[in-house]
């Protein structure tokens, strides 16, 4: 199986997931712009390669970009994977790497797109929410879904506990994408993303697996 790199800016509780759902060993490398993210502590701990690249030193984005590029070309990855990192990608950069870059967003987009999706549901009082794996396009979450998965919104939910119900499943769907990618078990057909079903994905996916499969 090929490789994948994993971008960071902060906790890193999906890379926690990737790296504990089997694919430790995919992990070519965690790239954090920040050099106190959790997550590149969580990486280092576990000896993960790591590189730190800090977005604020850079005095443009097509600098910080153009380093970020020549760190990630290195390792050649097969999949560029966004696991909370807060910074937007130019459309260079989207290009270069087209069809290479995933990310996960806490909404069923195209509902709840940017920050404080958890915030928007509650406010909008909708009665399920979840997760969004999509490839990564120039318009912010916006892009091909791969795979969504549900969560009910309870009319007492504060923010952090519907957040952390979205994150439980998030921590389901991103690391069984990325394996289906890597296994090229994934195609688009007319924009949209068809996954190969296989008959582990049931008891992998749990509840989920209706979600994604039905
Ligand atoms: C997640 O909620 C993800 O959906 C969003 O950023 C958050 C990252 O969390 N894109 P973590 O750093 O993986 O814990």
């Amino acid at each position: 199986m090929d490789g994948v790199i994993v971008l960071i800016s902060g906790r890193g509780s999906n890379l926690k997931a990737i790296y504990n759902t089997n694919l430790k060993n995919i992990i070519k490398c965690v790239i954090s712009n920040r050099d106190d993210a959790p997550g590149l502590q969580f990486a280092k701990d576990n000896n993960l390669n790591t590189e730190v690249i800090v977005s604020s030193k850079f005095n443009s984005r097509e600098e910080f970009e153009k380093q970020l590029a020549l760190i990630i070309d290195k390792y050649n990855p097969k999949l560029i994977v966004l696991a909370g990192f807060m910074r937007i990608l130019s459309a260079t950069f989207i290009h270069k790497y087209a069809g290479k870059i995933i990310n996960i967003h806490p909404s069923l987009l195209p509902a709840f797109p940017g920050a404080h999706a958890a915030q928007l549901a509650i406010n909008a009082k909708v009665k399920v929410s979840g997760a969004t794996v999509h490839f990564v396009t120039e318009e912010v979450d916006a892009g091909s879904i791969i795979a969504q998965g549900i969560v009910q919104v309870n009319s007492t939910d504060s923010v952090n506990e519907l957040a952390d119900r979205i994150l439980e499943v998030e921590h389901i769907i991103y690391p069984f994408v990325i394996k289906k990618i890597l296994l090229n078990k994934i195609s688009i057909n007319k924009e949209q993303a068809v996954i190969e079903k296989e008959p582990e994905d049931e008891k992998n996916l749990g509840k989920h697996f209706y979600s994604i499969f039905y």
